[in-house]
């Protein structure tokens, strides 16, 4: 699976959900989440992420590597809805994003 790790935190660009073909990227508060059992792999997000937010789980910088457990963990309370935007966003974000510094735009 793709994961989307901390540049993504207080910005939510959101350029790649457009790009998502099977609609598996779910919005937190504060950060955008790919559901691990809906990700295809297709990989069409990666490049369009403007700041360069989003990984394969294995290409994780070891800095981040801890977001690949918050978008597993982050859908523990709401399983595999299949469909982000019919599902809409989530309830809060997981543990390590909501320790985040507040970033201003
Ligand atoms: Fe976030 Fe980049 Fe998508 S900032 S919302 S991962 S385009
Ligand atoms: Fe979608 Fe990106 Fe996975 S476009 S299928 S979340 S690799």
């Amino acid at each position: 699976t793709y994961v989307i790790a901390q540049p993504c935190v207080d910005l939510k660009d959101k350029a790649c959900i457009d790009e998502c073909p099977v609609d598996c990227i779910y919005e937190g508060p504060r950060k955008m989440y790919i559901q691990p059992d809906e990700c295809v792999d297709c990989g069409a997000c990666e490049p369009v992420c403007p700041v360069e937010a989003i990984f394969y789980e294995d290409a994780l910088p070891a800095e981040w590597a801890g977001y690949r457990r918050a978008d597993q963990e982050v859908f523990a309370p709401v399983g595999s809805p299949a469909g982000a935007s019919a599902a809409g966003p989530l309830p809060a974000d997981h543990p390590l994003v909501a320790a985040e510094p507040v970033r201003e735009p």
